[in-house]
């Protein structure tokens, strides 16, 4: 991959692709993360007299202009982040796009509309794709991919793109590859893994492939109680994916064989509904009653967490441990946060919901050594699949 540095980009129109998917309260963006890990390679570029073209998605318009999706509450931020003016364009591909990128003189920096709004971005089809691709391409000299939190998605301009025009890899995706790959090569070890959330179901390829590289694995978050059920105990009604039973009765059987330290909640807090001022009570993992739900983990289980995680030289951790939403339910990830933080391993985050948590709760992101911007890529990375983004990076 060609590096930012070996592209000379004085007066070049360098297009650049950043995940700017931040979540929003109507047009307030609640979290800025990826904004702010998306400037130091727009300043790099800005600085060095390129003309400077973002493009970047929010949330799933599914090819449809929908106000409600509108980057112009990223491009105000982006702006006062910049401490520069950042032109909006009010299209992705049309008129408005071309004309403000024939205005833009070096140093400049422009957004384009939310590239979700053009059915061409996220086409099955590859025809469709390369001709949305080529509109895009169109716009600029050069390409630079740097949103890593949409590497995993083989879209027109993450993956067809940089096949159109000349390109390097910019800063954030090189930061965040070193740092998987130093979890993916000869990590430190003891290496644990924490993971939570919703659904198993999206985490069975990456836990199947993380029970043959770390020593302790961590489960947390809704996912866990089907693999207490799966251990034949009752969850009430707590999140169940019936479904997976068999295939987590697969991973426990080989945890045990491999001699991973698979480690489920001991506690819980189980609640008698989803609600912020739910009433609860601490239970044992093992007697959650029929009508009540587990909305995060329990003192004990925090405890024994925190103490699997002491040791630790490496750990990852993707995923809430509990409804981190609410405040009451919010202790169990803060917990995890906690030890992370305490911990001098080679500590990550992986993006999404664990960086928002992590925010959220006020935790000091310097006490971590790296917060990823991509969930869903960073776990697709784990996973060993190869990703989109970076394949087309490649020379
Ligand atoms: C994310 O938020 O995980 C990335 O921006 C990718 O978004 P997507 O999951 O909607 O493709
Ligand atoms: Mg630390």
């Amino acid at each position: 991959m060609r590096g930012l540095d070996e592209l000379d980009v004085k007066g070049r129109r360098v297009l650049v692709r950043a995940d700017l998917n931040v979540p929003l309260d109507g047009d307030v963006i609640t979290d800025d993360g990826r904004i702010r890990a998306s400037l130091p390679t727009i300043r790099e570029l800005a600085g060095k007299g390129a003309k400077v073209i973002v493009c970047a998605h929010l949330g799933r318009p599914k090819g449809q202009v929908k106000p409600e999706f509108s980057l112009a509450p990223v491009a105000q931020r982006l702006s006062e982040l910049l401490g520069e003016p950042v032109a909006f364009a009010a299209d992705v591909v049309g008129d408005s796009a071309r004309a403000t990128v024939a205005a833009l003189e070096e140093g400049q920096v422009a957004l384009l509309e939310n590239l979700r709004y053009e059915p061409g971005e996220e086409s099955k089809d590859d025809a469709a794709r390369a001709e949305f691709a080529a509109r895009l391409a169109m716009l600029a000299d050069l390409y630079v991919g740097d949103g890593f939190g949409a590497v995993h998605r083989r879209h027109a301009s993450v993956y067809d793109v940089p096949k159109q025009l000349p390109h390097a890899v910019g800063g954030l995706i090189a930061a965040e590859v070193d740092v998987l790959r130093k979890l993916t090569e000869d990590p430190a070890r003891p290496y644990a893994v924490v993971l939570g959330g919703a659904k198993v179901s999206d985490k069975l390829k990456v836990i199947a492939n993380l029970l043959t590289k770390v020593d302790r694995l961590l489960i947390g978050g809704g996912m866990a109680y089907t693999f207490l059920k799966a251990q034949g105990y009752e969850v009430g009604k707590s999140l169940l994916q019936e479904e997976q039973l068999d295939t987590v009765r697969g991973f426990l059987n080989e945890a045990a064989s491999r001699g991973v330290d698979l480690v489920l909640p001991v506690d819980i807090l189980a609640a008698v509904e989803f609600a912020e001022d739910a009433e609860y009570e601490v239970v044992d993992a093992t007697a959650i009653p029929a009508d009540r739900e587990g909305l995060d983990i329990g003192p004990r289980t925090r405890e024994l967490f925190a103490q699997k995680l002491a040791d630790a030289q490496t750990v990852f951790w993707n995923g809430p441990m509990g409804v981190f939403e609410f405040e009451a339910f919010s202790g169990g990830t803060r917990a995890v946060a906690e030890a992370l933080v305490r911990s001098d391993a080679f500590t990550v985050v992986g993006g999404g919901d664990s960086a928002a948590a992590v925010r959220k709760l006020g935790l000091p992101e310097d006490g971590f050594s790296h917060i990823s911007t991509g969930g869903g890529a960073s776990l697709e990375y784990l996973e060993g699949k190869e990703l989109p983004g970076l394949i087309a990076l490649e020379d």
